[in-house]
């Protein structure tokens, strides 16, 4: 059958939804490694640890007794309260455990936020760069994405003067990220308390959420510290839905547990709606997430600490390089590199370094940018070496 026939077919609000760029990418350079290719992936959005041990005996323990039915769909009230804990000591801040719901990863979060909040023709405020899947699931709402820049000189962080003038009468939400992903920014306190009064000033009911992706937050490098928009101005918590979860931070990505806090009416029709589209994450891994949460947190220090010291050298052998350029990450495990000095747009160089160098990255423009390519340092230091030491060679090539 034809692209063409088959594409008939198709409900109307998928025409504009491509697959994950950077899941193809990394599918294409496992395929050369399998082949036989001596391949450097740096295209990993996950960390490379394995799930720390106490956590993968408290799934084992969950199957052993049995844990292995329906679960309530907004996640068993003991994960519900643990969240709630956690957040309250980060934050300052009770929440209830009615304000949390557990979702199959923090991107069930985003979307189900979205699809609760936005009407058709409603907008969107994304910074960028950002996150790839931001703009899919803006345009799966039927809502319209309004991208603001933000730039490398201003070291990635908001300008409230740009939120401002993208705010309009049909703005629903706006998608905060921090520490972000692709740039490694931590928007800053003093930021956040400006665009905090941005935000307030435009519209002073609860018609203008904020959508505030927490998934980075225990992945920062001091002396950069991730501050939540709640934290630096408490009245917003109203019109706040944080998103966060244990893919990152614990290396549990394959476990898909997120999970979203907020006004309660909107948890509500959150969890109205995944009621009747996943129901409850799966319940062993939602005994996994409550060990994570609740157990000895020395493990998340550790790694975090380990990207620290990878950070240091990716980063600083890139800069070593000429024609490219490092914007130094403050939080996550990404480096955003700009590569205009190449004088080719991002999937040009990212396709010539994996077919020449077999050195694997993410071009990028599924991020917002022609101009930079994203390396993960989800890797060991060794391939970190190697790469800077290849893609040198490569620049010296005739
Ligand atoms: C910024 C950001 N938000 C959300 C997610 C999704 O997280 P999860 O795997 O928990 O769905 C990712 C994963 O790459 C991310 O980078």
């Amino acid at each position: 059958m034809s692209a063409a026939m088959t594409s008939i077919a198709l409900a109307d609000r998928l025409r504009h939804i491509e697959g994950s760029p950077t899941l193809a990418l990394a599918a294409t350079a496992k395929a050369l490694a399998k082949a036989g290719k001596p391949v450097l992936d740096f295209t990993a959005g996950e960390p490379d640890f394995p799930t720390p041990p106490a956590i993968k005996a408290a799934a084992i323990k969950a199957i052993e007794h049995n844990c292995t039915k329906y679960t309530p769909v907004a996640g068993i009230l003991e994960l519900r309260k643990a969240i709630a804990n956690t957040l309250a000591r980060r934050l300052g801040r009770p929440y209830a455990d009615a304000e949390v719901m557990v979702t199959c990863g923090a991107k069930q979060a985003l979307y189900n936020a979205l699809q609760v909040l936005c009407n058709p023709g409603d907008e969107v405020v994304v910074l960028t760069p950002h996150w790839v899947s931001y703009e899919p699931l803006v345009l799966l709402a039927a809502a319209k994405p309004v991208f603001v820049e933000t730039t490398e000189a201003d070291g990635f962080q908001p300008d409230p003067a740009a939120v401002k003038r993208a705010i309009t009468s049909k703005t629903k939400a706006i998608i905060l990220n921090s520490p972000s992903n692709p740039t490694g920014a931590v928007i800053e306190e003093s930021r956040l308390k400006e665009l905090a009064a941005v935000l307030k000033g435009a519209r002073s009911d609860e018609s203008l959420f904020m959508i505030s992706d927490e998934i980075y937050d225990q992945i920062v490098f001091p002396p950069a510290r991730s501050y939540s928009i709640v934290q630096v101005d408490p009245t917003l918590i109203d019109r706040t839905i944080l998103v966060n979860g244990v893919s990152k931070s614990y290396s549990m990505t394959g476990w898909r547990i997120g999970y979203a806090a907020g006004p309660q009416h909107v948890i509500d029709a959150m969890i109205n709606l995944q009621s009747h589209s996943t129901s409850n994450p799966t319940s062993i891994s939602q005994y996994a997430a409550l060990e994570a949460i609740t157990g000895d947190q020395r493990e998340v220090q550790r790694m975090a600490e380990e990207f620290q010291r990878r950070r240091d050298a990716l980063v600083g052998g890139l800069n070593g390089i000429p024609g490219l350029s490092c914007f130094n990450p403050q939080g996550a495990f990404y480096a955003w590199c700009n590569i205009s000095g190449l004088k080719q747009p991002a999937d040009t160089i990212a396709s010539r370094w994996l077919e020449e160098a077999f050195i694997a990255t993410v071009p990028g423009e599924g991020f917002g940018s022609r101009k930079h390519v994203r390396f993960s340092f989800a890797t060991s230091r060794e391939t970190i070496q190697e790469g800077v030491t290849r893609l040198t060679q490569w620049l010296h090539k005739p």
